[in-house]
């Protein structure tokens, strides 16, 4: 990774898993007494209303190096910058945050709530029992594809799946772990939209899930729990 040597500051924070009712008060606080508040559009929605007079600075996939470096331009200018990222920065959030390290030199991290702490919840299953993958990454997933069969197959963790909108998603990857051996009985949920009004929870076997003709959304997360 290539570290930005200087002393430009800025606060990323984790906005949580989509109702801004989960949004920490820290979280909070940082993005009203901001000068600028950098982040995908959606994330953005959730921290809108506690934005008083700072400047919102959405950005897409295509132009996030031109607002960040917007922002780092803002940031030389004295400036005070937060930029926003979904549910928590630990978690399938590496490719924001190494953009922002390339840029500035000091960056404070502030925790969120994530989607995967919702779906273990909603599951009932510990973390501390539970493997995490993410296929959401646009490098390579080969290698993650085989840690997942492997698990599975070992069956000594719950595992919690984040797929990749919209190449990988559950149904292709049901059908893909059956090819590779995986029972189609195996059961699997996947919820979407967790958090949101409209969340939804599917439970099948893989083999129903390969079938599944409807579309599911890009806020999904598969889980696998531990055989009973
Ligand atoms: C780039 S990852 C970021 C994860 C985020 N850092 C977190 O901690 O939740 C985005 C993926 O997380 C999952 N996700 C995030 N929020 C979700 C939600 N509210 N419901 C279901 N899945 C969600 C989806 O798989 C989505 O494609």
């Amino acid at each position: 990774m290539n570290m930005a040597a200087n002393d430009l500051h800025v606060t990323i924070v984790g906005v949580g898993p989509g109702d801004p009712e989960m949004l920490t008060i820290k979280a909070q606080k940082a993005v009203e007494s901001a000068d600028i508040v950098v982040g995908f559009q959606t994330v953005l929605n959730v921290v809108s209303s506690w934005v008083t007079n700072g400047e919102l600075c959405p950005m897409s996939y295509r132009d996030q190096d031109k607002v960040l470096d917007y922002a780092q331009s803002q940031v030389k200018a004295g400036k005070t910058c937060v930029v926003c990222a979904w549910g928590d920065l630990n978690v399938s959030a590496r490719e924001l945050l190494e953009r922002v390290y390339t840029r500035i030199g000091k960056v404070t991290l502030i925790p969120g709530i994530s989607s995967i702490q919702f779906a273990a919840a909603r599951t009932g299953i510990f973390m501390e029992e539970s493997l995490f993958i993410t296929l959401h990454k646009r490098a390579d997933t080969g290698a993650d594809l085989e840690e997942l069969i492997h698990h599975l197959n070992d069956g000594l963790r719950n595992i919690i799946l984040l797929p990749r909108p919209f190449d990988l998603m559950p149904s292709l990857i049901a059908t893909d772990l059956i090819k590779a051996g995986i029972p189609a009985t195996r059961v699997v949920r996947v919820y979407q939209r967790l958090s949101f009004s409209d969340e939804q929870c599917w439970e099948g076997t893989l083999g129903e899930l390969g079938n599944y003709t409807k579309d599911f959304s890009d806020l999904s997360i598969l889980v696998f729990r531990l055989p009973e």
